[in-house]
């Protein structure tokens, strides 16, 4: 086990921020870090930020708790069900490359999902969700690490509480709603149900477009793996030439009553009816309605194709600064609270 000091974090974001780690250790094995724990169980104690992917983090400055870069890597077909394949990874992986790897072994199901940056392990944190298909449709089960006890777990998906982008890996422990094991647990594996009886997941207007135009009503799982990529790449700027986060807010779900009254500042905003009755609004819509798109803070700008999507201007030798990206973030909230009398819930971690 190595324990580096003061190391650039930079390389590990892929927003792009400068900020360093007082201490960094690679987590390759969950032997590593039992061993970390018998060493340094202070360290574990006191919210230590488990680094995956870096793809849904915000840096306001140096990390004083340990960092723990996760990098458990192994994939593998675990266990089969008359109507599934249990397919696991370790928390290290990929998550773009997981999927192109059991789309190539025969087992879709995962394909709605591509191009979402990031690793395996951060995929249930916040529940990711793209084109029709959230990980809890897919997810089966995971192993985890209790930071302050050493303890192995495993936790299923109802265990898991999973909501939009929301698990009980973002909350607080002591949390009334939920377990709260933020800062509590590092995930180790994941593993999913993957179906055998595979249909595509085509509800989402970008992928009726896709189909109708290339006339394909029964698309392959790679088709759509493929479809999705050409859409992200066409709306969504790629974390590895323009920094960012993805989504930089939740979409707002309100009741139908604020609906209306919302429709009524704006006939044409984008609302999606649940099927609860409250209704979801386009949080890229709002922000776009208020102007914001190509507006910056500095090096901290909204991208000119998705409002939702906040991007380092400044490249890798002048990025943006935590407290530019925020700054922004806030200006953005203040302006569609007072347009629309909404409020706009942050989607990243900010550290
Ligand atoms: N829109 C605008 N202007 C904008 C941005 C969007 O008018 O600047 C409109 C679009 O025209 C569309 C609607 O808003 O009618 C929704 O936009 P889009 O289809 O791009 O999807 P989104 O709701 O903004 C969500 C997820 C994305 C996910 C896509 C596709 C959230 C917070 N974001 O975006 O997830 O890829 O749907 O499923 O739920 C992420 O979480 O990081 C992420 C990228």
């Amino acid at each position: 086990m190595l324990v580096e000091n003061l190391v650039p974090l930079q390389p590990f974001n892929t927003f792009g921020i400068q900020a360093r780690a007082h201490t960094f250790v690679r987590i390759d094995s969950v032997a590593t870090l039992l061993a970390l724990h018998r060493a340094h169980p202070s360290w574990l104690r006191s919210q230590p930020l488990v680094l995956g992917g870096g793809s849904n983090l915000v840096l306001t400055g140096d990390v004083t708790q340990a960092v723990l870069k996760v990098e458990i890597m192994g994939r593998e077909l675990v266990s089969e069900t008359p109507h599934h394949w249990v397919v696991q990874a370790g928390a290290g992986e990929n998550w773009h490359g997981f999927i192109d790897w059991t789309l190539a072994q025969g087992w879709p199901g995962l394909e709605n999902l591509a191009l979402v940056p990031g690793t395996v392990g951060a995929s249930p944190v916040q529940n990711i969700g793209a084109y029709g298909v959230e990980l809890q449709d897919r997810f089966h089960s995971l192993d985890a690490v209790d930071l302050h006890t050493g303890q192995l777990f495993s936790l299923d998906a109802a265990q898991c509480g999973f909501g939009y982008r929301d698990s009980v890996f973002k909350h607080a422990p002591g949390n009334a709603r939920h377990l709260g094991l933020a800062g509590r647990a590092l995930i180790t594996h994941v593993r999913f149900a993957l179906p055998k009886k595979w249909v595509p997941e085509l509800s989402y207007l970008d992928l009726v477009r896709k189909a109708e135009e290339t006339g394909t009503a029964h698309p392959s799982a790679r088709q759509v793996f493929d479809w999705v990529c050409d859409i992200r790449r066409a709306k969504l700027p790629d974390p590895s030439k323009v920094g960012n986060v993805g989504s930089f807010f939740k979409n707002p779900t309100v009741s139908a009553e604020q609906c209306t009254d919302i429709i009524a500042r704006d006939p044409k905003v984008v609302h999606y009816p649940m099927p609860d009755g409250t209704v979801k609004l386009a949080a890229g819509w709002l922000i776009d309605a208020c102007g914001w798109k190509g507006k910056a803070v500095g090096n901290a700008g909204v991208y000119d194709k998705q409002a939702l999507v906040l991007v380092n201007k400044g490249g890798a030798a002048n990025p943006a600064t935590g407290g530019e990206v925020m700054t922004l973030a806030k200006a953005i909230q203040t302006s569609v609270y007072e347009r629309f009398g909404l409020r706009l819930e942050i989607e990243p971690v900010v550290v």
